[in-house]
């Protein structure tokens, strides 16, 4: 999902109080950041923002971070709220290659929503559900790991669950219909056009202590 032509988007991004210019500085800091103690929420290819922007206007307890690689795909949301007061959620732009230098046991739950699926047996690592992505989180989280997927591909749904069991994570649910789970749920943008093309969607909540 990359958007060419964004005109200004960096512009846009760095005058906006909702971006992270400097997300390094804050490694190991955030919670003076959010001047609170709340737990943080983080996703994963925030994508348009939709999701985050819904979480935290409807759990203002929790601290939200959004990552997104893409500046001319982050500006989307960053223009969603523009008339907003929200005082718990921020998007920083990197990739989540990267994630082990901006958070130091902080995270308390990951979002991974319609992650890219790399379907090509060699781009395998590149999933961010892979086990080298599953050992970086493993410095990001504090000391209970919680990850909660959502994808429409079977394909990376099932290697994720085989990831996850095999990383030490116990799966607590799986669906593979979550419109028919009694789930409390926000959908994303890439959600709301798979379902309206009658996709099912493929959810599950992994935890490791
Ligand atoms: C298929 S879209 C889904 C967007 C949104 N989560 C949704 O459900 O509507 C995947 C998003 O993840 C971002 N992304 C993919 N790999 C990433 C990475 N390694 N680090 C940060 N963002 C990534 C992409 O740029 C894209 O915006």
């Amino acid at each position: 999902m990359r958007l060419r032509n964004v005109k200004n988007a960096i512009e846009k991004l760095n005058d906006s109080r909702y971006f992270i210019k400097n997300p390094k500085d804050y490694y190991g800091k955030w919670q003076y950041f959010f001047k609170n103690n709340n737990p943080i929420h983080l996703e994963i290819g925030s994508g348009k923002g939709n999701f985050l922007i819904n979480k935290a206007k409807e759990n203002p307890n929790i601290n939200f971070i959004g990552i997104e690689k893409f500046s001319s795909v982050l500006v989307r949301a960053i223009e969603k709220l523009t008339l907003e007061n929200i005082s718990n959620l921020v998007f920083i732009c990197i990739d989540a290659k990267e994630i082990d230098t901006i958070f130091n046991h902080e995270i308390s739950l990951l979002y991974l929503n319609f992650s890219d699926p790399w379907p090509k047996k060699r781009h395998a690592d590149r999933r961010l559900t892979s086990l080298s992505f599953l050992k970086l989180y493993d410095s990001i989280f504090v000391n209970e790991k919680r990850i909660i997927q959502k994808t429409d591909n079977i394909g990376l749904f099932a290697y994720s669950l085989e990831q996850l069991s095999k990383n030490g994570y116990i799966l607590e649910k799986v669906s593979l219909d979550l419109a028919n789970e009694d789930i409390s749920n926000i959908k994303t943008e890439y959600e709301e056009k798979f379902t309206e093309l009658g996709f099912k969607i493929n959810y599950l909540e992994a935890i490791k202590k």
